[in-house]
């Protein structure tokens, strides 16, 4: 059987660690991806890289879609003129580096090239996509997908338009994402920090009082969550653990509702890191725990877990669940 391309072309601006995975994503169901980077360098590199990862992933058992590695990497090309890159493409990614007035630029160029087709989608973490879409004739196809790194094997995309998307920028953009297996979540609005980040930051501002106040060190606050919490927090979230944790949620909130608000009640005030006198301490304790010159040997062994938990999941979600 003849391997099944698409025609739809999609673009990626930006070849480092984020615009590689989503070209190998987009990749992975055949859609033909083009690689844009101001530094062509870059592009060759990243083809070189991409290369070498379906071929690793491939002999682990691990590539996505139904393609093999060859036929995925026949889906992808680098190109130094952003024009052509984008040209005719249904779904552009923006991956350039976190900076408003990069992105700024980067936008105002895509917005002379591209046609009232394209969704222009950036992978910014933080910045609201009304920041740099403001003025652009083509704002209303403006949207962010947050990917969660490393893509490959954390499947969540927020989703976040613009105050001026059109509705059906966000709903096509929620069905490319399910088609190339991610799984997003689509916010009504734009808000700081989106939602990861908010919740994320939620956790890391009580973990930084918990230890700033010596209740406990850092090694058994993280221990709190990777033995704990994040046990089941890979599998269900926070509602629906309460949910389960009681004779579903109306008895929840009757047996602990109270004890939560009045618990929530002695967290005391935000944390501002850059200003604590605890600073030093958790950095410290957490060089001892990861000596600085170990890091990326903690972070492929991170990568390996979530290699592992994503099978797991998937397994899980296929055998159970739905
Ligand atoms: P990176 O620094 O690895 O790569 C950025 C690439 O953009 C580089 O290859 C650079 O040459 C290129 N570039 C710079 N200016 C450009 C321009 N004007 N036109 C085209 N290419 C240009 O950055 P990374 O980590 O891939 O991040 C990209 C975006 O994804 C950022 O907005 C970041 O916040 C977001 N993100 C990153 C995550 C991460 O863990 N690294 C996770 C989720 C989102």
């Amino acid at each position: 059987m003849a391997p099944k391309y698409k025609t739809e072309k999609v673009g990626i601006v930006g070849s480092g660690l984020i615009g590689r995975s989503w070209a190998m994503l987009f990749a992975s169901v055949g859609y033909q991806v083009t690689i844009f980077d101001i530094i062509p360098k870059q592009v060759s590199d990243a083809l070189t890289d991409i290369k070498e990862q379906l071929k690793t992933l491939e002999k682990d058992g691990l590539l996505r879609g139904t393609l093999n590695a060859d036929e995925q990497f026949k889906c992808i090309k680098g190109s130094s003129d952003l024009a052509s890159a984008v040209k005719g493409a249904v779904f552009v990614q923006e991956c350039v580096p976190e900076s408003l007035e990069l992105k700024k630029k980067v936008f105002q160029d895509l917005d002379k090239v591209v046609d009232d087709i394209t969704i222009l989608s950036s992978s910014t973490s933080t910045t609201l996509p009304s920041l740099f879409s403001d003025g652009l004739k083509h704002k209303s196809q403006v949207i962010v997908s947050h990917p969660v790194n490393p893509p490959y094997y954390v499947p969540l995309v927020e989703v976040v338009p613009a105050p001026w998307t059109k509705p059906e920028v966000a709903k096509k953009t929620r069905e490319i994402m399910i088609e190339i297996g991610q799984e997003p979540v689509s916010l009504s609005r734009e808000i700081d920090g989106f939602v990861l980040n908010r919740i994320q930051y939620a956790i890391l501002n009580e973990v930084w009082r918990l230890v700033a106040d010596g209740v406990v060190n850092v090694e058994d606050i993280d221990k709190v969550i990777s033995e704990g919490l994040g046990m089941r927090y890979a599998f269900l979230g926070s509602l629906e653990t309460a949910h389960l944790n009681a004779e579903g949620m109306k008895s929840y909130i009757e047996r602990y509702g109270e004890t939560i608000y009045s618990v929530s009640n002695t967290m005391g005030a935000i944390p501002r890191m850059t200003q604590s006198t605890s600073a030093d301490t958790i950095c410290n304790q957490l060089n001892n725990m990861v000596p600085l010159d170990r890091l990326q040997e903690r972070r492929a062994w991170r990568d390996a877990c979530l290699t592992r938990l994503s099978l797991l999941k998937k397994e899980m979600n296929t055998k159970y669940k739905k």
